[in-house]
């Protein structure tokens, strides 16, 4: 006879409100529609940082100094080339592979470039900290540019991290708008407490595996449509659209259906989610400027059917897709951009685990038997269908 498992434990599905780490890099407040940065709250600060002071802050849990703000903003551009044989290894890449699984390869070939690969000292992982914030947007502009048959840019010592991801996948200098929503973007996008990827990322760099290995299982756990993929999908679904008065009936068609909305919804926020309200600010001031009225308004007429049948709100991901197209981003690179500017947030995180390592190593409820007889092979017999 087989036993069972005497074992009592409690299983939470999806962990919902488990606390895996202790942490100072953000604070998610899902009941007031809450984030916070090291203590300050996102709705002060995102219009009035950069993504480079903010990366500092993330990284240093303080705002730098101009001086200390320039020269990070400086190091991180000057460390934007990546080596000749990634370039090819993108070459290479058949055009089906998705941008985000393509990034993930490359941040772990980087890995193997990496002159300080082996070494996961503090200051080691300093340095490569920064070269990995550099090297993510050149990665995804190369990427892009090869697709599209186009010469690869080299960085603009004039620009920041956003900007010169902008200016490198399309080769056209932004305008000041488009800077500064493109810089947005990645402020709001640069952490968000205990998700998906930053505990992949946690979880890899508590087995003391290094940066870039962490890093690349961050961005494959990014990549689902529950997590960072859903802005791509919001954006193939208000294309399919097409017009504003189409909305009503597509979206109660997919509710009927029991689909889920993209960009709809969170594990945390039982509100608003605060990121969606600078995105969604944006969206439709970027939208009007480049003659993309009607995709703002397709979005905002989603909003509020959603919001009245389901009672939940948008995300981050939502407004940013309109967002990025706006900014002339395809659609299939859009996490991506979450990616470039999450990891900044991802380092953080495996610092903050390294400095106070213990091996994640959960348990889980067996709900299997226990002590089956063994039966040799030439005894066993096929079930009966
Ligand atoms: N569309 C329709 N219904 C949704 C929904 C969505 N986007 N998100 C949640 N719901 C509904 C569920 O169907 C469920 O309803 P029910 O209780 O009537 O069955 C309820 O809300 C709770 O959903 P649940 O799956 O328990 O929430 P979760 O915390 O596990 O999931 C997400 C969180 C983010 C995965 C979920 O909201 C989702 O799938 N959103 C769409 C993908 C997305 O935008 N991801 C980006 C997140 S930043």
């Amino acid at each position: 006879m087989a036993q069972k498992n005497g074992e009592e434990k409690v299983f939470v599905r999806g962990m919902e409100g488990v606390v895996a780490a202790e942490t100072n890099i953000s604070y998610v407040d899902g009941v007031h529609g809450r984030l916070y940065y090291q203590g300050y709250d996102i709705h002060d600060i995102a219009e009035e940082v950069s993504f480079s002071e903010t990366v500092f802050l993330l990284w240093n849990g303080r705002f730098p100094t101009k001086e200390e703000n320039d020269r990070l903003r400086s190091e991180i551009v000057s460390e934007m080339r990546i080596p000749s044989q990634v370039v090819e290894m993108l070459k290479l890449i058949p055009p089906n592979g998705h941008p985000m699984t393509v990034l993930a390869d490359a941040v772990c070939i980087l890995g193997i470039f990496d002159p300080e690969a082996a070494d996961n000292s503090a200051q080691a992982n300093k340095r490569k900290a920064k070269r990995l914030l550099a090297q993510i947007p050149t990665v995804i502009a190369d990427l892009h540019r090869l697709r599209k048959g186009l010469p690869l840019l080299s960085p603009d010592p004039h620009y920041g991290i956003s900007d010169n991801l902008l200016y490198m996948m399309r080769g056209t200098v932004p305008n000041d708008m488009e800077r500064k929503v493109m810089d947005l973007l990645m402020v709001l996008h640069a952490d968000h407490g205990m998700n998906a990827s930053t505990f992949t990322a946690r979880v890899i760099a508590s087995t003391l595996s290094d940066m870039h290995s962490a890093l690349t299982g961050a961005i494959g756990a990014l990549k689902g449509s529950l997590h960072g993929g859903a802005n791509q999908r919001v954006m193939e679904m208000i294309l399919q659209i097409g017009k504003v008065d189409l909305v009503q009936e597509y979206i109660a068609g997919m509710l009927e259906n029991k689909q889920r909305i993209m960009g709809f919804g969170h594990r945390v926020y039982k509100t608003e989610d605060p990121r969606a309200r600078h995105l969604r600010k944006y969206s439709q001031m970027l939208c009007e400027m480049k003659g993309q009225q009607e995709l703002y308004d397709i979005s905002h007429r989603i909003e509020d059917i959603v919001r009245e049948a389901k009672g939940i709100y948008p995300n981050v991901d939502f407004y940013s897709a309109t967002v990025q197209n706006a900014l002339g981003i395809p659609p299939e690179f859009f996490t991506t951009m979450f990616a470039a500017s999450r990891a900044a947030g991802w380092i953080a995180h495996i610092m903050e685990q390294y400095n106070d390592n213990r091996l994640i190593r959960p348990t889980s409820k067996y709900t299997g038997e226990l002590g089956l007889p063994f039966v040799p092979m030439g005894q066993r017999k096929a079930p009966k269908a």
